[in-house]
């Protein structure tokens, strides 16, 4: 028998919920192709789907939810397709945002801001200056991001203070690099899902993502298809992994 969203939810919140959801939100393109529209309507079909996992992520108590909106790669797009992405995410945040302050969402945004186009920087900024007081879900949007670009400042930086005697190499750990990254202060994710069938990582934290639990869905469900059921299918079978982080299991059926 199918399960509803209540039924799901119900089997969701009997578990624990994971701290920390990544989202590779593949298969815009494809998704219209097989609708027979333009890849643009893909996208906005998309900005549907990332505005019901959002909600769903906040009702649930998650406490983020990271999604990989633009990569430092996706400028190599044809330029009409940039442009339609850069308005729809202006579009996004220009109609939702009060209603995901009102929500207690806070957003954040990973990634080179200073490379966006100035409209696009102005509502990322507003939105980030709006809903900076919010302790509710916190929103990462990774935008003009790329993880080896990431990890690269990080280095440049870490040198800079050790170079100005800031920090010493012996006190550098891993949690100092974390610290460095675009993602500081933020935990790392507990899960990471892609949807449209493809296993690959693309340049998404990759520092990040160690001991992060990876879920694939079927290649026939593209991002507009990722339902809030899809969501909570996909958390639990996150929590049906047992994560050991390179240690050995300790629950009782060993
Ligand atoms: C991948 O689909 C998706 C993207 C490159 C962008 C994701 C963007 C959105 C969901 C909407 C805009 C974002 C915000 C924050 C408003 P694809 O084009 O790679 O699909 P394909 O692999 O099927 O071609």
């Amino acid at each position: 028998m199918i399960k509803t969203y209540d039924d799901l939810y119900t089997i969701v919140k009997s578990k624990p919920i994971p701290v920390h959801v990544a989202i590779i939100m593949d298969g815009n393109g494809r998704w219209a192709k097989k609708h027979k529209l333009p890849r643009i309507a893909g996208h906005r079909q998309g900005v549907e789907a990332l505005r019901s996992i959002i909600s769903t992520s906040s009702e649930l108590g998650i406490k983020y939810l990271t999604l990989y909106a633009f990569s430092t790669e996706n400028w190599k797009r044809p330029k009409d397709e940039v442009n339609a992405l850069m308005s729809l995410l202006v579009e996004f945040l220009r109609k939702e945002v009060a209603e995901l302050h009102r929500n207690n969402v806070r957003i954040h945004v990973l990634g080179d801001i200073e490379g966006l186009p100035e409209a696009a920087r102005t509502e990322v900024r507003r939105a980030m200056d709006l809903t900076n007081g919010n302790c509710g879900l916190q929103v990462n949007i990774a935008l003009n991001y790329g993880s080896r670009a990431e990890i690269l400042n990080a280095v440049k930086s870490i040198v800079h203070d050790v170079q100005s005697k800031r920090i010493s190499i012996d006190e550098i750990t891993e949690q100092t690099i974390s610290q460095y990254l675009d993602t500081r202060d933020i935990p790392d994710p507990d899960m990471l899902i892609r949807t449209s069938g493809e296993f690959r990582i693309s340049n998404f934290l990759l520092y990040q993502i160690a001991y992060t639990e990876l879920v694939f869905t079927d290649k026939n469900i593209y991002w507009p298809d990722f339902t809030r059921e899809r969501y909570l299918e996909a958390i639990i079978e996150y929590q049906g992994r047992v994560r050991r982080y390179g240690g050995l299991d300790t629950g009782e059926d060993d």
